[in-house]
C-alpha cells in the first residue's frame, strides 16, 4: 500500500494480523506504535463495514490533531494517502478516505453521551490509559457491528491500571484481543545513537516505563533526571525568548502561593538549525509556612498582578499571553478577574503533566533559570506516595509541591502553543 514507508518487522506483522475485535499496540515511547497503528487504522477505514459509526478518541480533540491527525496528513509518512485525510483542530468530525469520523476527547464531559447513542462500526483509541475505565466499556459495548474492529496504542502505566488488570493481565482469557508490545528497536527511523541517548536521558520510572516499555508502579523521586548542571541556568545568561506564553499560578492560604513564568527561547545551533527550548524564566513565591504574613485575596492578588507587571527578563520587555491557574482555586481567580486579570483554569491531569516535564527535562527541552527558587528546592525531592502507589495511584506526595505544581500548570495547558515550536526530538539527537 505504502512504498515510501519501510516498516519494521513487527509493525508490518502488527499491520497484517491485527484483525482482532481489539487490537493493542503497547510499549515505550517513539517505538512507532502510532505509525503502525495508524496505517492498519487506515486500511480498515478503506474498508470498515457500514451501517455504524467510525470513532477517534484521545485526551482532548487537540491531543487527536496533534498525536494523530498531524502524522496521517504527513505525505513523508503517508504519501498520497495524506490528502484524503481532512480534520481541522479541536472539531467534532473529520473526514478519512471520504468516510466520516467522529473525534472525540476523554476528558471532556460529555464524551460518554456522544457514544452512548452510538453504533460504532470502527474505533481508534490514542492513549488508551487516559480513557476512563467506564468509557472504555461503554465503548466495547457500542461494537455491535460484525466485524466492528477498535485499534489502540499506549504507553505503559501503573501495574494497577486498569488496562493492565482487567484486560492485558488476562489476554489469555481474551481470544478476541490481540496485543503487540513495541521497543525503540520496532521503530525503523531510530538510528542506535539516537536509542543509547535516550536509555541515557531517562532514569528511574521513565526508563523503565518509557523506554523498556515496563508496566512499573511509581515510586522514588518524580524526576529522577533533575541534575542542576544541566537544567539551571543564571537567569543573566538567559537566551533571548520568542515569546512568553504563560504564568502558571499556584494558589495557597496557608501554603505557599507559587507563580512561575515559562517562556520559549529563540535559539539555533551552529548550524542554523531552530533550538528553542521550553524556560522556567521567573518565579514569584508567597510562603506563610517560612515566615512570611497570611494575606487576603485581594492583598495576594495585588502582589501578583505588579509582579507579574514587571521586566522577568534581563534584555527584553515580554508579558506571559496566558496565565493559568490552579482550577480548584474559584475564590483567588475570581479577585483576579475583579482586578482585572484573565485567567484560565489550569489542565490539572497529574499524571500526564508529571510525565510531560519528565520527558522535557530528560531530553534537555525545559530548563530552569535560577530565579526559580522555589522549584528548584522543590524539584529534587518531589517524589511519589508509597501509600497512593499501593492503592494503585500515581500521585506524588503532597508537601513542598507549589512550584512544581505552578509550573505543571503552565506546561499542561499551553502544549498546543508550544510542542510544534520545538524541534522534533527525533532531529535533536541526530
Ligand atoms: N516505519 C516508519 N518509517 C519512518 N518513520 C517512522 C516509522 N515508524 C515510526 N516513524 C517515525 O518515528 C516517530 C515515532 O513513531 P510513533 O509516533 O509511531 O511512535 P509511538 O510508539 O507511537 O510513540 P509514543 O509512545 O511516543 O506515542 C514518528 O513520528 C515517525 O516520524
Ligand atoms: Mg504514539
Amino acid at each position: 500500500m505504502l512504498e515510501a514507508l519501510p516498516l519494521s518487522r513487527k509493525q508490518v506483522e502488527s499491520v497484517a494480523t491485527s484483525e482482532a475485535s481489539v487490537n493493542i499496540w503497547d510499549g515505550a515511547i517513539r517505538s512507532g506504535k502510532t505509525i503502525a497503528s495508524l496505517l492498519r487504522w487506515l486500511i480498515y477505514v478503506a474498508d470498515a463495514p457500514h451501517g455504524g459509526e467510525l470513532v477517534m478518541i484521545g485526551r482532548t480533540r487537540e491531543a487527536i490533531g496533534r498525536n494523530v491527525m498531524g502524522p496521517l496528513q504527513d505525505p513523508a509518512l503517508f504519501g498520497e494517502f495524506a490528502g484524503m485525510v481532512s480534520y481541522t483542530t479541536g472539531a467534532p468530525t473529520g473526514t478519512i478516505l471520504g468516510r466520516k469520523v467522529h473525534v472525540i476527547g476523554a476528558s471532556d464531559a460529555k464524551a460518554e453521551k456522544v457514544i452512548r447513542g452510538m453504533t460504532v462500526a470502527g474505533a481508534y483509541c490514542d492513549e488508551l490509559t487516559v480513557l476512563p475505565e467506564d468509557f472504555f466499556t461503554q465503548l466495547l459495548g457500542r461494537m455491535s457491528i460484525e466485524g466492528a474492529k477498535l485499534f489502540g496504542t499506549t504507553n505503559p502505566d501503573s501495574p494497577s491500571h486498569w488496562l493492565k488488570v482487567k484486560f492485558l493481565d488476562k489476554l489469555h482469557k481474551l481470544p478476541h484481543w490481540r496485543y503487540w508490545r513495541f521497543t525503540m528497536d520496532d521503530n525503523p527511523a531510530l538510528s542506535e545513537d539516537y536509542k543509547a541517548r535516550k536509555r541515557i536521558e531517562f532514569t528511574g520510572l521513565w526508563f523503565r516505563r518509557f523506554i523498556l516499555g515496563d508496566w512499573v508502579a511509581a515510586e522514588g523521586a518524580v524526576y529522577p533526571m533533575w541534575d542542576p548542571d544541566k537544567h539551571v541556568i543564571g537567569w543573566d545568561t538567559l537566551p533571548p525568548m520568542q515569546r512568553l506564553i504563560a504564568a502558571g499560578i499556584d494558589y495557597g492560604t496557608t501554603n505557599a502561593t507559587s507563580v512561575l513564568l515559562l517562556g520559549l527561547s529563540d535559539e539555533t545551533d551552529g548550524r542554523g538549525k531552530d533550538r528553542s527550548r521550553l524556560v522556567l524564566v521567573d518565579e514569584w513565591r508567597h510562603d506563610p509556612r517560612s515566615g512570611a504574613p497570611r494575606l487576603t485575596d485581594g492583598q495576594l492578588s495585588g502582589k501578583v498582578r505588579s509582579w507579574l507587571s514587571m521586566a522577568h527578563l534581563p534584555s527584553q520587555v515580554l508579558q506571559p499571553e496566558y496565565v493559568v491557574a490552579d482550577p480548584s482555586a474559584a475564590s483567588f481567580r475570581l479577585q483576579l478577574h475583579q482586578d482585572g486579570l484573565a485567567t484560565s483554569p489550569a489542565n490539572n491531569d497529574v499524571s500526564h503533566g508529571i510525565g510531560m516535564t519528565a520527558t522535557l527535562l530528560a531530553e534537555g527541552q525545559l530548563v530552569v533559570a535560577d530565579r526559580c527558587r522555589g522549584f528548584i528546592s522543590e524539584v529534587s525531592g518531589y517524589s511519589w506516595d508509597d501509600k497512593a502507589t499501593e492503592k494503585g495511584k500515581d500521585e506524588p506526595v503532597k508537601v513542598a509541591d507549589h512550584s512544581m505544581d505552578a509550573s505543571r500548570y503552565a506546561l499542561a495547558t499551553t502544549e498546543a502553543l508550544w510542542r510544534t515550536a520545538l524541534p522534533n526530538p527525533l532531529e535533536l539527537a541526530a
